[in-house]
């Protein structure tokens, strides 16, 4: 069986998915495990409602060398809306097994204070004609990593933060656990 660890700070949407994607596929038997910052996130309820384990982390544990014990080998590890930069010993010891999702082009709306939302209103206040999702390797910086899929919607004038973030996460749905099937399975 393979293990697949995901971070998680925010709603949780897309922990949720790429979960019911691959239950709705039992031939990939994968043991799931969440880990977050915020006690408060949604997506704390939205393990409690799947049966999934969702750790609390502190940044103290995150930033110790110690908590590789506690992760142990997954085969993956997914930052699916998680706010906190990783830590260069947790990179080193996982080289290519760490992704991030981001709600915009990278290079594009990517670095430290960059997230949800804000990128949104960045791409209307630029009058941007596109925007759309990157999925990476994850490095010692803030949405640098080496970048293994786009994937691209419209922006029309009558588009809010709302609705950019609605289409935005509609592509997250559909390609992140595309992606992630493809990397498991490799
Ligand atoms: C997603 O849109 C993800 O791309 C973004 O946070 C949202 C989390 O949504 N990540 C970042 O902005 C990271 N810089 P979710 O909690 O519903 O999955």
């Amino acid at each position: 069986m393979k293990r697949i660890v995901i971070f998680a700070s925010g709603s949780g949407s897309n922990a949720e998915n790429i979960i019911e994607y691959f239950w709705r596929r039992p031939s990939l038997s994968i043991q799931f495990e969440v880990y977050t910052n915020n006690e408060k996130a949604g997506v704390v309820d939205r393990c409690r409602k799947l049966h999934i384990p969702c750790i609390l982390i502190d940044k103290d544990q995150f930033n110790d060398k110690s908590f590789l014990e506690m992760i142990g080998n997954p085969d993956l590890i997914i930052l699916a809306g998680f706010l906190w930069l990783v830590p260069s010993y947790f990179v080193n010891h996982f080289t290519d097994k760490i992704i991030n999702i981001h709600p915009a082009l990278l290079p594009l709306y990517g670095g430290k204070g960059m997230y949800g939302d804000k990128v949104h209103q960045s791409v209307l206040k630029n009058k941007d004609l596109q925007t759309g999702i990157t999925i990476h390797f994850v490095n010692e910086k803030y949405d640098e990593g080496k970048i293994l899929l786009q994937a691209r919607c419209d922006v029309n004038e009558n588009d809010d933060i709302e609705s950019l973030s609605k289409k935005v996460h509609k592509l997250e749905h559909t390609y992140f656990p595309i992606l992630i099937e493809q990397l498991i399975n490799d």
